[in-house]
């Protein structure tokens, strides 16, 4: 695997928290590293992303989330199990779910890979290559804490969506900016603007 990496997989689910997935793909399309990146929206996501980003419906989904279009982010669709994501032959060099509902938890904890979010997610597991789920839900019942618990004990790395507070965010972009560059920072991927603490 590359590193650091150049070719991400990004997928988004019903859980709310759109406007970190916005900074992530926005942080994503900027940084010179990454060359490629595969983007999967589940349909719960497009229900959540139309109450929190205000966007309407699946045309022209990347650019309705950017404000911009982009070269680099294709999008695929999940109900496509063809795609090339879903083998492990094609070179992924990590993927991040953002946010991960507990309902997309569920089914990648459990194995069950029929769409293609959790089939990609099941391929990077297999291939042990990077997989961070931005996991959205509070509170947490027994069944979220143990597919939690089974999903880091396959090799994902559970990054819950929860900003910081010490770094003073004065809007909710700055909040979601520096939470998504945290996730870049974990992958390889340092960001220069990035709040770095000095104690
Ligand atoms: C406005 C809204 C907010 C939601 N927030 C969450 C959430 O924070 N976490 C979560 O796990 N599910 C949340 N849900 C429920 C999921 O969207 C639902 O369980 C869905 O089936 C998940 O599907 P997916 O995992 O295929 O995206 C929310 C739903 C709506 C409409």
């Amino acid at each position: 695997m590359p590193n650091p990496p150049q070719n991400l997989t990004v997928a988004t689910t019903g859980a709310s928290g759109s406007l970190f997935l916005k900074h992530f793909l926005l942080a994503v399309d900027s940084d010179k590293r990454i060359h490629a990146v595969n983007f999967i929206a589940s349909d719960s996501a497009l229900r959540v992303m139309a109450e929190e980003l205000a966007l309407r419906g699946r045309n022209n989904l990347v650019s309705q989330i950017l404000g911009k279009s982009s070269r680099k982010i294709q999008l695929q669709s999940n109900a496509d199990i063809g795609a090339n994501i879903a083998s492990g032959s094609y070179p992924v060099d990590a993927m991040v779910v953002i946010p991960c509902s507990v309902g997309t938890l569920a089914r990648i904890a459990t194995g069950d890979a029929s769409h293609l979010i959790e089939r990609a997610a099941d391929v990077t597991l297999k291939e042990k290559r990077p997989l961070v789920l931005c996991v959205r839900e509070t509170p947490l019942n027994k069944i979220h804490i143990r597919n939690m618990y089974r999903a880091a004990d396959a090799g994902a790395t559970v990054f819950p969506l929860i900003p910081t507070f010490y770094n003073r965010p004065g809007s909710l972009d700055v909040m979601a900016r520096e939470f998504a560059f945290r996730v870049l920072a974990h992958l390889g991927l340092p960001q220069p603007d990035a709040y770095r603490w000095k104690g």
